[in-house]
């Protein structure tokens, strides 16, 4: 008997089922990536926007063709080093999803611990409801702290226009445009202060390890590059800040591990009178300057 002719497109589909693909593309991606398998299957769960576990339940189903070709373009895009998140448009930070894109620095779980210190302090001082996010980027830090405290002010301030706009998606898609204001600036200098809070994860890698650094083939240099000794723009932002910072404000910047006592040496020249602190992450590296004005 003939088919009935459908009327719509009907994808062909090919001989390759979901087992076939996800053992081909984990050997494909084994040289380039510590964690191919599971790449693998977050590529085809997005492909086939499903979840992994069930790409394991349908283990013998099989690929469209257009279905294939996307997968392909991706996992050579993976297999070239190109980041997961980059790829799939979005990651998850501090339990939400955010957009993401080559423009902004992909949020990363160390970053949280910034999150968790100020949240705590938000929560402890009801009164205190203007904060700063010093280079927002994704505005992944301004957005978790204006959806934990509802009352929360936050000017989020960035150098880059185009990671400005991947900061109002993330906004728009958080419902926290009221709450959260983006502003093109050079650190603090284009903002109205004072505030109670002034958070920052600036560029902190010093400037000539980048070249040797996978990270820096894909991320933005600017979100990076932390000129010579990594702390150029931690240091300009302490010099400044004391002007911005309202009194018994706190100040949280996020470091890299081997900077703890020169970004502390830098936090008490400019802060002589603060509570000035490093704390450290939960593998004991200090991760985090802390000024309490
Ligand atoms: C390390 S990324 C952090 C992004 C985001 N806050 C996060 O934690 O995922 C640093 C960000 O600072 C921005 N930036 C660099 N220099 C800046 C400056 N002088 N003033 C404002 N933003 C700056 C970069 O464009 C980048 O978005």
């Amino acid at each position: 008997m003939k088919p009935i002719d459908s009327p719509w497109p009907v994808p062909r589909t090919t001989t390759i089922d979901l087992r076939a693909w996800l053992k081909r593309a984990t050997q494909r991606l084994a040289a380039s990536s510590d964690s191919a398998g599971l790449d693998a299957q977050v590529l085809l769960a997005a492909v086939l926007e499903q979840p992994r576990a069930w790409i394991a339940a349908h283990a013998e189903a099989s690929l469209t063709q257009p279905q294939l070709e996307q997968l392909e373009t991706l996992l050579e895009k993976r297999a070239q080093g190109e980041p997961l998140p980059y790829l799939l448009g979005h990651w998850e930070f501090y339990g939400r999803d955010f957009v993401v894109a080559p423009q902004v620095l992909i949020p990363r779980p160390e970053t949280e611990l910034l999150v968790e210190q100020a949240l705590d302090w938000l929560r402890r001082f009801p009164t205190r409801r203007l904060a700063a996010d010093v280079g927002t980027g994704s505005a992944a830090i301004a957005i978790s702290l204006a959806v934990g405290i509802p009352g929360l002010r936050v000017t989020a301030v960035d150098l880059s226009f185009p990671a400005l706009q991947v900061a109002q998606t993330n906004t728009r898609r958080h419902a926290c445009t009221g709450q959260v204001d983006l502003v093109q600036g050079n650190l603090l200098t284009a903002l109205a202060g004072p505030f109670d809070l002034v958070c920052a994860n600036l560029p902190y890698i010093p400037g000539p390890l980048l070249s040797q650094l996978e990270v820096a083939r894909f991320e933005p240099r600017l979100a990076l590059d932390g000129g010579p000794d990594g702390l150029v723009w931690v240091r300009l932002l302490l010099e400044d800040a004391p002007r911005w910072l309202a009194p018994q404000g706190l100040m949280l910047l996020e470091i890299e591990a081997s900077q703890g006592e020169t970004a502390l040496a830098a936090g008490k020249q400019f802060f002589p009178t603060a509570d000035v602190t490093v704390i450290a992450d939960y593998s004991q590296r200090p991760r985090l300057l802390k000024i309490q004005s």
